[in-house]
């Protein structure tokens, strides 16, 4: 177990405040009731089951981190009574390989297009980095051919996962000074787009 990462400000280009810090158990309800809000594409994207709902299992491994190979944080509003939690971001090191990480960021809907999502992932890349993860990695159902072909374009590689879905990799950025020119924010606006 790594020490979590300490809470930290972030102010969107609207002036709203955020404080990203690290998943705690505690925060296990909240990840239920937030995850039934999101859109179907959301989860979609997020998860290529996207089951309606998270189910205990699923949450207990979503909460299973040591902050070395498995990674969480999450933002929240820092100003809203309860500091509502609004986006999460992770990432988990493979087994096989231990360069490469399996990456996720989620931003509920109606908090989108803010700045959250780069937030996020600029602390997780910093994190990643740090923990000698060169490479993220995501399911793609093949049958997204638009999304793919896209993230082919931007400079990420897709390869043959399990039947039906495909491995997105892409190569992380040296230093978080240069992720918004990197091929991995190509990858996080192209699907945002697509
Ligand atoms: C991908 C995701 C995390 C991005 O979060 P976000 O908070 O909306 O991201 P940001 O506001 O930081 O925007 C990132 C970029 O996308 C662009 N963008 C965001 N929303 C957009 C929209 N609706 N239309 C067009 N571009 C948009 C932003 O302009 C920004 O690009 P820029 O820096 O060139 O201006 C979020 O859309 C999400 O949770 N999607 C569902 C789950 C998912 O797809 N996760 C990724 C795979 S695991």
């Amino acid at each position: 177990m790594a020490p979590p990462p300490e809470p930290r400000e972030h102010v969107l280009a609207d002036g709203t405040r955020i404080v990203v810090r690290a998943l705690l158990p505690e925060d296990r309800d909240e990840l239920r009731e937030r995850y039934v809000e999101l859109s179907p594409r959301s989860r979609r994207l997020r998860f290529v089951s996207a089951p309606v709902q998270l189910s205990e299992r699923l949450l207990d491994h979503l909460l299973d981190v040591d902050f070395d190979a498995r990674y969480a944080i999450v933002a929240r509003l820092a100003d809203e009574p309860g500091t509502p939690g609004v986006g999460i971001a992770r990432y988990a090191r493979r087994a096989d390989d231990p360069s490469i990480a399996e990456a996720a960021v989620t931003v509920l809907d109606g908090y989108q297009g803010r700045g959250i999502g780069t937030i996020l992932l600029t602390r997780l890349v910093e994190a990643a980095r740090t923990a000698g993860i060169t490479t993220f990695v995501a399911d793609v159902m093949w049958e997204n051919h638009d999304l793919l072909g896209a993230l082919r374009n931007v400079g990420a590689t897709v390869v043959p996962e399990e039947p039906g879905i495909a491995a997105v990799r892409v190569d992380l950025p040296p230093t978080v000074e240069g992720l918004r020119e990197s091929p991995l924010y190509e990858v996080m606006r192209t699907v945002v787009a697509t």
